[in-house]
């Protein structure tokens, strides 16, 4: 391929060089430096076009068409279903099942007639052939497409002739554009790709899916560009040792951003988990000290998680704290209030908390249960078996509100709780479930033990 000698330009002072640097020796700006073809497509994307002012009231609305996929908890998290013409970014760890998802995605758009292009840049067309024959009741339908492909020109090809209606493009780090010099992955190739990608999708309205690799703490490699140009941005997490995937969104255009779909993945593909309360609850032990259930709301429905604690003397060394599926500062803070207001010396013990079944929490409604955990095991007193807790703790030593009390009250009392201890604004009535509401962390330790 012909090459240009100057495809790095400055956009400070528009001085061109044959390769990039850190700092434009013509101007002396710091990471002006820009590809040539890549500053050409931000020219485009927001340069002056053919728009005009216009009222809101005189415009009529582009309705988000929607298919659901028949992945009901992904369904959920798009809020309803695949928008045609709606770009999603997938990202996650390796191996967590992202390629999984979607071609059970694809396949279930297939099926409903809507053709599906899976295109891998990974894997080769029979390994993503094998994969989909694995899936229970994938590939039946001649409407889904594979091609194994990294190149973005022959792909763009491939879409005008075979006119998806929705696409997976698995991962967008390993598409590159001829157009650029540049190597698969780096920032001005994704950037590339992914805006080629979004045009394409908002012009032939296009479901596309684009799978992002993420970095070591979780998040999606590349520039964070790539996260403002798509419309939905999907993290799909789970834990190594466990069977259990949540898909959570961090933004999304065109529904909440607070849903989470909860998976687990078998031999078969992913499955849909309707009831994670019972998942969690599953194996918990009856009337042991240090366990306590929590109930916890994600976006629009509650779940019921065991909170498990364990308390013991740090034999004179310094305490360990360790926790998995809640936040380490926010376990200091509790265990600060715990002995500073409630009397209890954890200062100098072990302490090691655990949500059971590799759920992670992130809400502070949370604090209440792991507090009555750590109490628990530390007095090495029970919590009755029949009570869920939910709260959030201020140093103060005071429970404080929380927000969507009824449906956390009625998924406990759906589950067969009979108590629950809640903050005292929280305390309704309900019929279902006998609520117990408390001003302070003390008064909770005596209702709960
Ligand atoms: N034959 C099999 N039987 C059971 N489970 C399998 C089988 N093959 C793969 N898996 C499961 O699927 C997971 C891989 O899923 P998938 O390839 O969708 O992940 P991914 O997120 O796309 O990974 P990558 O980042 O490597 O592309 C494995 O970790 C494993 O748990
Ligand atoms: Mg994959």
């Amino acid at each position: 391929m012909a090459k240009t000698s100057t495809s790095f330009v400055c956009q400070a002072c528009g001085a061109a060089f044959p390769r990039w640097m850190g700092r434009c020796t013509s101007c002396s700006a710091w990471n002006t430096l820009v590809e040539e073809a890549d500053r050409k497509r931000l020219g485009k994307l927001a340069g002056p076009g053919a728009s005009k002012v216009q009222a809101i009231s005189e415009i009529a609305e582009d309705g988000a068409a929607r298919v659901p996929t028949g992945v009901n908890e992904l369904d959920r998290v798009l809020g309803g279903g695949a928008v045609l013409g709606g770009v999603v970014l997938v990202g996650g760890d390796p191996g967590v099942g992202k390629s999984t998802l979607l071609m059970q995605a694809l396949a279930g758009l297939a099926d409903k007639g809507c053709r599906a292009l899976y295109v891998s840049g990974e894997e080769s067309a029979g390994q993503t052939a094998a994969r989909a024959r694995r899936l229970a009741g994938v590939a039946r339908s001649k409407d889904l497409l594979v091609l194994a492909e990294n190149d973005l020109d022959a792909i763009e090809r491939a879409l005008d002739e075979s006119k998806p209606r929705a696409l997976v493009v698995d991962s967008v780090q390993t598409m590159r554009a001829q157009s650029m010099e540049s190597a698969a992955g780096t920032v001005s190739q994704l950037r590339e790709v992914a805006a080629r990608f979004v045009e394409r999708a908002k012009r032939d309205g296009i479901a596309t899916f684009l799978v992002g690799h993420v970095t070591k703490d979780g998040a999606i490699a590349g520039p964070k560009v790539l996260e403002h140009i798509v419309d939905t941005v999907l993290a799909f997490e789970g834990d190594r040792g466990h069977s259990l995937r949540t898909l959570r969104a961090q933004k999304n255009r065109f529904g909440s951003a607070t849903e989470v779909g909860v998976f687990e993945m078998t031999s078969e593909g992913l499955r849909e988990v309707d009831s994670p309360s019972k998942l969690f609850l599953a194996e918990r032990p009856i009337n042991a000290s240090g366990s306590v259930i929590a109930a916890t709301s994600e976006g629009s429905r509650s779940l019921l998680v065991e909170i498990q604690a364990l308390v013991g003397s740090a034999g004179g060394g310094s305490p360990r704290r360790t926790c998995t599926g809640v936040d380490s500062s926010r376990l200091a803070m509790i265990l600060a209030v715990l002995e500073r207001k409630a009397g209890l010396a954890v200062s100098t013990c072990d302490v090691f908390v655990n949500v059971a079944g590799g759920a992670r929490i992130d809400e502070p409604a949370i604090d209440l249960a792991i507090a009555l955990a750590v109490a628990s095991s530390h007095l090495e007193r029970p919590v009755a078996a029949d009570v869920v807790a939910f709260g959030e703790i201020g140093l103060a030593g005071e429970v404080r509100g929380c927000a969507r009390v009824a449906a956390r009250l009625a998924e406990a009392a759906a589950m067969g709780f009979r108590r629950a201890i809640t903050p005292a604004s929280a305390a309704s009535s309900s019929a279902d479930i006998e609520v117990i509401g408390v001003r302070t962390l003390s008064e909770a330790i005596d209702a709960a033990m």
